[in-house]
């Protein structure tokens, strides 16, 4: 059935040409067309039902799209040794006469070929929300292209799903979530985020040249050394201005993201789960498939108005509780370590507490044998020396003081030394011949196991259950190894997908029976931050490395992608456990006031000075986080050796927050005039330390003179709205 939801494509919606079968999707800034004609002529054979990209960019009309899509055609090489389809369709497939890279490649016994046949096609209409659906058969492996759109974004939403109707397994090879194809232009400049350990997503760029170019994670978690979002542009766009397309993949599992760059010229997108090694998945008779969300993005905005418009997708779409701001906290890690007790846990909430903090969370060490990383993952009972009477004193103190209580768990591991894995040694993924070679000490819970995944949830059920907790640092410290599961004999490679799917529905489980707890994603810092993720926690804790310098490279990036609102920044002690710089306490603080502030450093060791200045830092932030959490963000000047500033703005744009950082002063100079953005042009902002309101016209057209010097200098600045 085709319903029309927008006649010739001038509204948000989707429209349809059936004479041609052309699809146009209309966002409110962008269009975005695909064709599926009866048949095209490859090589003088006719292919039935291809499905083809026709257009992306900004918006057009239903009968520009038509006549797009037949110019696209005219246009095709016949040459030799070419596919005319590389290139050109949405979502190309192993088989037939094509040699790109498939975004489905499946086995049907010693076939490894795939026809399509298009059977069917639906558009619906949920109040704002729009969706494409098509639909493909060959034999018993039917496809379920999905494409949604909203009113109120510029992200198009695309997923497959695939079913065997055999009665005989299909095994998939690769299984994409789409393919994004990229208009064609004269260079192609890739953007994307690099990483590791204490220094993640670190924001890269290089220009196409012919060939592919994978990035992704083979190692069960979203990773530190690369995250699922990228976005292409022709090499000429800035932070403010030009065409940007972007996309980003909803998982927190292996993934891939394949940019190939055909001989011919046209760049495509492949995104999906699943690294290169991954597979045969064997899907068995009746079952379903459903890939992740890979999301896409188009603006003429520049970057900034790139991640402008993810953040706002993220916040309206994809976060739970996205209105609410999150509190200011503090966490015990880097002060005791694995060192904790109710003691020291008390006298540093009573600190935390007097400089302003809200919520008190206790990080490792809390539990069973654990008191150093060699034992005691998997054991979640109390550990009755350090709590002899249980964690309610501690609890009950960190309420009397006035803030919410938060604890530290890794629920997807086990030390070997552990009750746990004494009693349950097959419960962790590994081969029956093989070494069970262990990273930090800890070996990884078989979570696609239903059985341990119940087993998980029932205990971290109990947990929040018997105590009084409003917020859980969910962490994830090692990489799959050995990822077997000897007794799947089915269909062994499902761990990858069902650990990640079984982690959703336990996060999904407790979240719908303990709706007052926040969640926190952790996995050794940032490797696992990504859409997936976001749909069901909170915050993710952005690195473990809390140098403010190095911090502001790693937010710089993550913020490209991601908003402050999740963003947790914790300000620690100087020198830094990984650089020996000392850099002020203001500036640490201004830092972390980017995102969601939280005080991480050991408050027994602070002077009184510090906790003054904390305190009224603290207040600062305060009075500025909806702005910080919910503005919109404008990276008025990377992070550089120099002058650096991020500027968030009001959804109304009466106010402003701008924090900038001097890494160093040369020769005496002063900063550089800071020229803001975003702002109305024709309001009057009144700026801290400056006694005349000024016009956002001269704000954005000459800018600020910042009383910024020396090494490690920074400001906030509070602009709000005087009048016309
Ligand atoms: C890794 C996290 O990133 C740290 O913040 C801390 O929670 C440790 N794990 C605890 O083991």
């Amino acid at each position: 059935m085709n319903v029309q939801t927008s006649r010739g494509g001038e509204q948000v919606g989707i429209a349809y040409d059936e004479t041609h079968r052309v699809w146009l999707l209309r966002t409110p800034h962008s269009a975005y067309a695909v064709a599926c004609p009866s048949s095209v002529t490859v090589h003088h054979q006719e292919i039935p039902d291809p499905l083809l990209h026709v257009y992306w960019g900004e918006p057009v009309t239903l009968a520009d799209a038509v006549h797009i899509g037949t110019v696209k055609r005219q246009r095709w090489s016949r040459r030799g040794f070419e596919s005319p389809l590389d290139g050109a369709e949405e979502y190309p497939v192993r088989g037939g006469i094509r040699f790109g890279r498939a975004a489905l490649a499946a086995r049907f016994g010693a076939t490894r070929s795939i026809e399509w046949r298009l059977v069917g096609s639906n558009t619906t209409r949920d109040g704002d929300t729009h969706q494409l659906t098509v639909e493909f058969a060959d034999g018993p492996l039917h496809l379920a292209l999905h494409y949604r759109i909203r009113a109120d974004t510029d992200v198009i939403e695309r997923w497959a799903v695939v079913t065997n109707t055999g009665d005989t397994p299909i095994e998939l090879d690769r299984f994409d979530s789409a393919t994004w194809t990229v208009p064609e232009a004269d260079e192609y400049r890739l953007s994307h985020l690099s990483g590791r350990w204490s220094a993640e997503t670190q924001l890269r760029h290089q220009i196409l040249t012919d060939g592919e170019f994978v990035i992704g994670s083979r190692r069960g978690t979203t990773s530190h050394q690369a995250n699922p979002w990228y976005a292409i542009d022709d090499g000429s766009a800035t932070e403010e201005s030009g065409t940007v397309y972007s996309g980003a993949l909803a998982w927190s599992g292996v993934w891939q993201l394949a940019t190939q760059k055909l001989s011919h010229g046209g760049v495509q997108v492949l995104g999906g789960v699943g690294h290169d090694g991954f597979g045969p998945y064997r899907l068995a008779p009746g079952e379903s498939l459903t890939a992740p969300v890979f999301a896409g993005l188009y603006t003429a905005d520049g970057f900034g108005g790139a991640s402008r418009a993810w953040h706002a997708y993220q916040l309206r779409h994809v976060m739970p509780n996205p209105d609410a701001d999150r509190p200011v906290l503090y966490n015990s890690w880097e002060a005791t370590g694995f060192d904790v007790n109710e003691e020291n846990q008390k006298a540093l909430a009573a600190r935390a507490a007097s400089i302003g903090c809200e919520l008190f969370v206790m990080d490792d060490g809390w539990f069973g044998a654990r008191v150093d990383d060699h034992a005691g993952l998997g054991d979640w009972t109390v550990n009755p020396e350090r709590f002899p009477n249980g964690l309610a004193p501690l609890i009950d103190e960190v309420h009397r003081l006035g803030m919410d209580f938060g604890i530290w768990v890794e629920p997807e591991m086990v030390n070997p030394d552990s009750d746990l894995y004494r009693e349950h040694p097959d419960w962790v993924y590994h081969f029956a011949d093989r070494t069970r070679h262990t990273m930090r000490n800890q070996l990884v819970l078989n979570l696609a196991r239903p059985d341990v995944a119940d087993w998980l949830y029932d205990r971290i059920d109990a947990l929040l259950s018997d105590h009084d907790i409003q917020f859980v640092k969910w962490d994830m410290n090692r990489p799959f190894t050995e990822a077997g599961w000897p007794a799947e004999t089915d269909n062994p490679e499902r761990l990858w997908l069902d650990h990640v799917h079984n982690l959703y529905a336990v996060l999904d489980r407790l979240r719908a029976k303990h709706p007052g707890v926040a969640f926190e994603s952790c996995s050794g810092g940032g490797a696992r931050i990504d859409m997936g993720i976001l749909a069901r926690t909170d915050q993710v804790w952005t690195s473990d490395n809390t140098d403010a310098p190095d911090r502001l490279i790693i937010q710089h990036g993550y913020s490209q992608v991601y908003p402050a609102r999740a963003m947790s920044c914790w300000v620690t002690d100087v020198p830094n456990f990984l650089d020996p710089r000392t850099v002020p306490l203001r500036y640490r603080f201004h830092a972390a006031m980017a995102g969601v502030l939280g005080v991480g450093g050991d408050l027994s060791e602070w002077s009184d000075a510090d906790l003054a200045e904390a305190t009224d830092l603290i207040a600062e932030y305060k009075t500025v986080r909806t702005i910080v959490q919910h503005g919109q963000l404008y990276r008025l000047r990377p992070p550089s050796p120099g002058l650096s500033a991020v500027q968030y703005v009001a959804p109304d744009r009466s106010e402003a927050v701008v924090l900038a950082y001097l890494g160093a002063q040369r020769f005496g100079e002063r900063p550089p005039l800071l020229r803001l953005a975003g702002l109305d042009p024709h309001a009057r902002y009144r700026v801290d330390g400056v006694d005349d309101p000024l016009t956002g016209a001269a704000l954005h057209g000459f800018g600020l003179p910042l009383r910024l010097n020396g090494d490690y200098d920074s400001t906030l600045l509070h602009l709000t709205r005087v009048g016309d």
